[in-house]
This record gives structure tokens, C-alpha cells and sequence, in this order.
């Protein structure tokens, strides 16, 4: 080879696309890399959440790490520690409980990685350790759950003895869910909450409460509210065993509008369900390819829900996605 044709080919291997010099497909662009913490698989709404994040990151062509907490805060500590080491592009997660996380938020933050939340909120007193918090307005489900029943019970006289399921403790939906359903039932004196105890969300947790709550109040109770649809299931197992009738005998309000309860409302066995979307992943994925184009999201994204009292359950089921 001359130098003159030595000199051409580097100046134009210098000049030439990347592209052209690499393998077929080499060149594509490298996808977003994702790290979501998730709670755990605690509720049939949790595994419909897992589910719209997984299918929504495969069809956003985005990497997703995945890593489920089981419910444990220190688990998901780790997860986001472990997400800042790789060094994902965006980080999200859905909070077990709303404090704490302030200490790996900085750490997030100090190695620049843009944290995204996801169904519950954090307490933290700077909002710039994240971009954004998008889920549903769990004071205002609990005030929904509250209206409809005192819409339901206006004509009846004497007390009105609630039974209350609450979520998980110190997590965002149990503490506003609770909020706002008290902020509603409060005008009335009427009603009167005589036990109210965790269930952890879950089903199994859910019917061993109530099982507590019938030995100690039995007829007595003319209500129940849980914080969600998996608790009060759990519920009316425990109600039907003490040989009452869920739905008549004891009322049940409950949040999340799941199939379950679908099914639940429909055999007549449980009265209203507030609906939560869990439905969250094209959002995510969304927010996620914003953020990284350096376009600006809104710091709340709240998820538009209604309720579905059991008249509307038959029509509605075939509907339902989740
Ligand atoms: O944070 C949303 C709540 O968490 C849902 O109501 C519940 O079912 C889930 O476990």
C-alpha cells in the first residue's frame, strides 16, 4: 500500500460513520436502564402493579432491574444501594413506609440518578430528592370509602359500630386511607370506631384480625372498613366461619376494586369497593424516558379512580383489567 492510499483509508476510517465499522446492530442505541423496588407481592393489587411495570418496561424497549423488597424497608434500602453501585439511569420504587428513606435518597442523589416514586409517597422535607411521586390520593379514597357510608346509612338510628382493617403500619395508604375516611364519618357521632388493627394488607392477616374482632365485639359490629379489597376477603371468610353473613349482617367497604372483589360484591358478600389503580407502568415508563430527555415532569401525577358499589359489580366485571 503507497502512503497516499495508507493516508486515504485512515482519513476515512476516521471520517466514516461508527455504524458502518461495527457489527450489525452494534450501533443501536443502549437502552434506559430502570431499577424499581417493589414493596413485595402482598395483594392481588400488588401483583397487578408488578405485572404493568414489567410488561409496560418490555413494551418501552427499556432494561428493568427488578428486585421485590417482600415488604421489608431495609430490603428495599438495599435494592436502591445496589441500583446507585450499577448505576441505573432512573431509579423508582414504590415506599413500604413513608419515612426513612431520606439517607439513601442523598446517596441517590450525590451520584446523580433521578428517583422516581411510584403508588406511595415518602415523608421527607426535601422534595428534591425526588422528581416525581405518581399514585393514587389515598386521603381521598378513604373519604370516598367514608361518604358512601354515610350516604348509605342517613335514615338509619343509633350507633354505627365500625370495625377497621388498617394497611400496613407507617405506610402512606394505611395512614391517609384511615385520614380520610375518620375526616368524613366525624360529622356524624353516630359512628363510632371500636376496634381498628393492622392486617398488613394481606388476606391471611386480614381474616385472623377479624377472627379477633368477633370474639371480642361479635354482633356488635355493624361495619367494616379495610384499607384494601385482599384484607377484607380475608374477612369474610372469617365472618361466614362465626356463622354471620358478610355483605348483610356486616357492611364492608374496602379499597382497590380488584377482580376478587368483584367477585366478592357479585355472591353479595361485600357492599362497595373504592377503586386504586395499580395500572401504573406506562406512566412509569413515560416519566422515565421525559426525565431522561431532559423534558420536565409535573412533581404529582394523581391517578383518576372511582367506586363501585356491589348494584354496579356484574356490569362492571367484564370491564375490569386488574
Ligand atoms: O399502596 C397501595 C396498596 O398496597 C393497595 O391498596 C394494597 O392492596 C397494596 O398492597
Amino acid at each position: 500500500m503507497t502512503q497516499l492510499n495508507r493516508r486515504t483509508l485512515a482519513a476515512g476510517l476516521a471520517c466514516a460513520p461508527l455504524a458502518a465499522l461495527l457489527p450489525h446492530g452494534a450501533w443501536a442505541q443502549k437502552p434506559i436502564v430502570l431499577g424499581f423496588s417493589q414493596v413485595g407481592a402482598e395483594s392481588e393489587w400488588r401483583t397487578a402493579n408488578t405485572e404493568s411495570i414489567k410488561s409496560a418496561a418490555k413494551e418501552a424497549g427499556i432494561e428493568l432491574k427488578f428486585s421485590d423488597a417482600q415488604q421489608k424497608q431495609e430490603n428495599q434500602i438495599k435494592a436502591i444501594r445496589s441500583f446507585i453501585a450499577q448505576r441505573v439511569d432512573v431509579i423508582a420504587f414504590s415506599p413500604v413506609v413513608e419515612s426513612g428513606w431520606e439517607p439513601v435518597l442523598r446517596e441517590a442523589k450525590a451520584a446523580k440518578i433521578p428517583v422516581v416514586l411510584t403508588d406511595r409517597a415518602v415523608n421527607t422535607k426535601d422534595p428534591s430528592l425526588y422528581v416525581t411521586f405518581m399514585g393514587s390520593d389515598f386521603v381521598e379514597e378513604g373519604r370516598k370509602a367514608g361518604r358512601w357510608l354515610v350516604e348509605k346509612m342517613k335514615d338509619g338510628k343509633g350507633d354505627v359500630n365500625i370495625v377497621e382493617l388498617q394497611g400496613t403500619v407507617g405506610s402512606a395508604p394505611a395512614i391517609d386511607r384511615k385520614k380520610g375516611f375518620e375526616e368524613i364519618i366525624k360529622a356524624d357521632p353516630k359512628f363510632k370506631i371500636i376496634r381498628s388493627q393492622t392486617g398488613d394488607f394481606t388476606r391471611a392477616k386480614g381474616k385472623e384480625v377479624m377472627e379477633a374482632f368477633l370474639k371480642a365485639e361479635g354482633k356488635k359490629i355493624n361495619v367494616l372498613y379495610a384499607h384494601n379489597d385482599d384484607m377484607a376477603i380475608g374477612a369474610i371468610q372469617a365472618i361466614e366461619e362465626a356463622g354471620m353473613k358478610p355483605g348483610k349482617d356486616i357492611t364492608i367497604i374496602s379499597i382497590d376494586a380488584v377482580k376478587g372483589a368483584f367477585e366478592a360484591m357479585m355472591a353479595g358478600k361485600l357492599n362497595v369497593t373504592v377503586e386504586c389503580s395499580p395500572l401504573l407502568g406506562p406512566q412509569l415508563m413515560a416519566a422515565v424516558k421525559d426525565i431522561k430527555a431532559g423534558k420536565p415532569v409535573p412533581k404529582r401525577i394523581v391517578t383518576e379512580e372511582g367506586i363501585f358499589p356491589m348494584e354496579t359489580a356484574a356490569q362492571e366485571f367484564p370491564k375490569r383489567k386488574y
